[in-house]
């Protein structure tokens, strides 16, 4: 667990990244494009979740979003002032298969709008990459068989992901079968905090991860005999991982507990796919449980032989999501609170007060774990070529602020990491910054802005606006790296030097808006807004945050209790 190198916390790494290395940014489709019913698209079972009440903060959905679906040259001229390398997209299933049954239809206009996007891209010399499952699975999918409790989910996947090959595979080489498939397993099947919100605790995680490896291999062996040969495109799965540090490094049982976190996390998903079968540790703690259940097998399912074989070495390349880093120490669950996932792995999970928190209340700033974990990652799994498919931090402010210092702060200590990881011998090769926009943020959602670009949410146009670290970012990207002090400091004062006045100009343009949404919505006696609004005549930008962010604060503690 302890990691050869000296823990330099502190110090900066002046230094620069190799050649061709790939700097980008991304998005997905149910958090940016919105268009949710339009051109034939079919329901994702996002779309039903959201329409439900109490689903996600201010019953936000994603509807409209970012109104992506309509604004490809606008957000690839954002790209190209960015100066990007590549751009990390995902498919809508139910926008291409309305279904998800291929045999039912094809639904050519939404497979158009992929095809445009695409070649505006290559067009602009931007290479994408195209995530094939980011969380969207098809409401039909869901409601007939069960989702990813299936196993045939596998299938239907296989064919969904072969109609993409088919069809932009002449032009895309970068694939990403699932994003982040533990929260999909996790927060979709155990915890219900995410699409389709069911809560089989103990099982439902353990059995949704298990198809959704069974489908990654599967399409990896698709892409492989069919495809490759033609193509020549690589075809990779994009996992998360918190990194866990082990509270007192001198503490066996804290040692042991920090890797088994890192194992049930990231390992569970990994250690199949470099390795054919789950993580022993994973093995031997849930079969333990389920044997004190007086179950007769375990919750943790097998692969038989045959499969591991098949899954093994199914990679091209891993993508890795990292935000941020928790103390680990060991901590025994009473067989009385029950059996889940989170009592499984017998951790606790802490956190060091003087570590910023500037956005999302699990996002702390760590940037010393990223290199921990992608080190853990270049020892654990033979060195893989590694694409940083997220990365980043959000802010919880609900007012405007374009001057996001802090972010700058958070992306140029996390990149340098990652480069020190390289210098470690770490083989990375791309760095995605998570996210372009601002966009839907899943239960959250729009609470929290993960955006290199402010979206202005309450204006129907959707218009983008640069924060500061663009300006940061834009640099970074120009010199492949950190050149010296001198120049990092410069890059960060003239960041945030031009931020103030278009902060000013924005603030302005929605004070503008608002009261002339406010005008509309006393005019339209239908409105359920109208008791809240009357009361306020014409508010300054400052008073409206200061409700919104009350009444944020009221949905956290109710949330809490
Ligand atoms: C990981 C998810 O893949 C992404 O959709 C989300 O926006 C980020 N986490 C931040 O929460």
């Amino acid at each position: 667990m302890m990691l050869s190198h000296p823990n330099n916390h502190d110090s900066f790494y002046y230094g620069t990244f190799p050649n061709g290395f790939s700097w980008g940014a991304g998005s997905s489709a149910y958090q940016t494009e919105g268009a949710w019913d339009k051109d034939g698209k079919g329901l994702s079972i996002w779309d039903v979740f959201t329409h439900k009440k109490g689903k996600t903060f201010l019953n936000d959905t994603g509807d409209s979003s970012c109104e992506g679906y309509y604004k490809i040259k606008d957000d690839i001229s954002l790209m190209k002032e960015l100066n990007l390398n590549h751009y990390r997209f995902s498919i809508s299933w139910p926008r291409i298969m309305p279904t998800g049954i291929r045999s039912d239809h094809v639904n050519e206009k939404g497979v158009n709008y992929y095809n445009a996007l695409i070649d505006e891209l290559l067009e602009h010399n931007i290479t994408p990459i195209v995530t094939l499952y980011h969380w969207d699975l098809p409401q039909v999918l869901q409601e007939k068989y069960g989702g990813w409790q299936n196993i045939s989910m596998i299938n239907y996947f296989n064919d969904f992901a072969n109609l993409c090959f088919e069809r932009y595979g002449d032009r895309v080489k970068y694939w990403i079968t699932f994003n982040n498939p533990w929260s999909v397993a996790v927060e979709g099947y155990e915890t219900g905090e995410h699409a389709p919100g069911l809560k089989l605790r103990g099982t439902g995680a353990y059995r949704a991860a298990h198809h959704i490896i069974k489908a990654h291999a599967k399409v990896w062996h698709t892409y492989d005999t069919q495809w490759r040969n033609k193509q020549r495109g690589m075809v990779g799965i994009s996992l998360s991982g918190d990194w866990g540090e082990p509270v007192d490094i001198t503490n066996q049982k804290d040692i042991e507990a920090a890797e088994r976190y890192v194992q049930f996390y990231i390992g569970w998903f990994a250690t199949p796919i470099f390795h054919g079968d789950y993580p022993q540790v994973m093995k031997d703690f849930i079969g333990r449980k389920s044997a004190q259940q007086g179950l007769g097998t375990s919750r943790l399912p097998t692969f038989s032989s045959q499969e591991k074989s098949y899954i093994k070495g199914t990679s091209d390349f891993l993508g890795v999501g990292h935000f941020t880093t928790h103390y680990i120490t060991q901590k025994s669950f009473p067989s009385s609170r029950g059996y889940t996932y989170f009592s499984d792995w017998d951790v606790a999970e802490l956190v060091d007060p003087r570590w910023p928190d500037p956005g999302s209340e699990w996002l702390y700033s760590v940037p010393w774990g990223f290199r921990r974990l992608l080190n853990f990652i270049k020892t654990q799994y033979g060195n893989p070529m590694i694409y940083i498919t997220e990365n980043g931090v959000s802010e919880k402010m609900m007012c405007t602020e374009l001057c996001d210092d802090w972010r700058i702060q958070y992306y140029k200590a996390y990149i340098n990491e990652m480069l020190k990881a390289i210098r470690d011998g770490v083989n990375v090769k791309g760095y995605t910054a998570w996210s372009l926009l601002d966009k839907f943020e899943w239960d959250e959602g729009y609470s929290e802005r993960f955006g290199l670009y402010y979206v202005d949410f309450r204006n129907k146009n959707k218009p983008r606006y640069p924060k500061a670290s663009v300006q940061f970012y834009k640099r970074i990207i120009r010199s492949n790296g950190f050149p010296n002090q001198r120049e990092v400091e410069n890059w960060r004062r003239k960041a945030t030097e031009t931020c103030s006045t278009s902060n000013q100009l924005l603030a302005a343009e929605e004070q503008r808006n608002t009261a002339a949404n406010i005008l509309r919505l006393i005019h339209d006696p239908l409105t359920s807004h109208m008791e809240m609004v009357t009361e306020v005549v014409v508010p300054t930008v400052c008073t409206l945050c200061i409700l919104i962010s009350a009444v944020f604060l009221m949905f956290l503690l109710r949330k809490r209790n």
